[in-house]
């Protein structure tokens, strides 16, 4: 088959197509004929070789594709040949086909065509894992979503309003900020020339966020705790600002505040397929009602990842860039 293989770290021309092995199912996987796939900030970094890859992954890139079922492997129940899925990967999408656990599969929303439905489990499970599992987000109380234009930052918004919570978002201002009101923020914050602590506060009566998601990590650390409400959560997902800070014990006691820190990828398959069932049953019905959609800012032909991935670096993006594999869908 074909895929796109990582020879060595570097920029964006290090990807390079070859033919290598097909995957065949192990027990309890099935094989996907892949579709389309999406792209996420963990790629880039493993692309760049800054991700710290566990060495037991795959060199192919890719942690999320859609397609159908090609292969199922002993001890798979509940799943056919030529159903039409998503999945959550470990690595190897960007590949025409990828064995996957048949725990981490997610039947096609009725009313999002394939190509898109890669765009959503990623996203899905990392929202579900951080906003609704660990931080536990109740309707009416109120969300702050740092990154709210991104991949990850538009399924939380609108997940966190088919809660029923208030929304805050930051972003990098323009029309990325309308974006995130568009998808149900009710205020978006620049975080270039505005203060977000301040805001969140005067926003909500002096209360602040009961429940932070986080992307920025140690410059943020301070002022999260500060725009936390009491009993907060703050779901530290990625160190886009830098991975060590002080944790001043004092002003989160005084909150009665809680600091996460989680990653998908590198979890057990056991706690994995427990988020995708948690996904499954709590956000997929709100995708099927369209409360939450994908949002698919770009779709690029396999033969560009390269330029994918360029522009996903450009930071131009909102939302998922989603990659077809197929040919007859590039
Ligand atoms: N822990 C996990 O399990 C897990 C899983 C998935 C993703 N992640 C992490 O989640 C983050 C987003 O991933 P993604 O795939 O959604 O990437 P993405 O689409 O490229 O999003 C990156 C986001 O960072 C935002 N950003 C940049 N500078 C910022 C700042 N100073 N303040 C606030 N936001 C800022 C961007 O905002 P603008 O576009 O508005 O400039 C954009 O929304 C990454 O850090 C990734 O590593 C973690």
């Amino acid at each position: 088959m074909r895929a796109v293989i990582l020879p060595h770290t570097g920029g964006p021309e290090a990807l390079v197509s070859a033919e290598v092995p097909d995957p065949h199912p192990s027990s309890g996987e099935v094989v996907i004929d892949v579709h389309a796939t999406a792209l996420n900030f963990a790629d880039l970094l493993q692309r760049k070789g800054t991700y710290g890859t566990p060495a037991s992954l795959p060199g192919i890139l890719g942690i999320e594709c859609s397609g159908t079922i090609h292969a199922i492997g002993q001890n798979v129940q509940g799943w056919n040949v030529g159903d039409e899925v998503c999945a959550l990967v470990s690595g190897g999408a960007y590949a025409e086909r990828v064995a996957v656990p048949a725990t981490q599969l997610l039947r096609r929303p009725h009313n999002v065509d394939i190509i898109a439905a890669a765009a959503l489990p990623e996203a899905a499970c990392t929202v579900w894992s951080n906003i609704i599992d660990i931080s536990g987000l109740a309707a009416g109380e109120v969300v702050l979503v740092h990154g709210g234009a991104g991949g990850i930052g538009t399924f939380a918004i609108q997940a966190s309003r088919a809660i029923g919570a208030r929304v805050f978002a930051t972003a990098g201002g323009g029309d990325k900020m309308q974006r995130c009101i568009d998808l149900g923020a009710e205020r978006a914050i620049s975080y270039r020339d505005e203060d977000f602590v301040t805001i969140i506060r005067d926003e909500t009566a002096q209360h602040g966020a009961d429940v932070i998601l986080d992307n920025m990590g140690a410059a943020y650390l301070s002022r999260n705790i500060d725009a936390l409400a009491p009993d907060g959560r703050i779901a530290i997902i990625g160190l886009q600002s830098g991975r060590d800070a002080q944790i001043p014990l004092g002003r989160m006691m005084a909150k009665r505040g809680s600091l996460f820190t989680t990653s998908l990828r590198d979890r057990p398959l056991g706690a994995k397929a427990r988020i995708v069932e948690g996904v499954r049953r709590d956000l997929w019905p709100h995708v099927e009602s369209g409360r939450i959609l994908p949002t698919v800012d770009r779709i690029f032909p396999f033969a560009e990842m390269a330029v994918a991935h360029r522009y996903m670096e450009s930071g131009r993006h909102v939302g998922k860039i989603v990659v077809t594999v197929k040919e007859k869908h590039a």
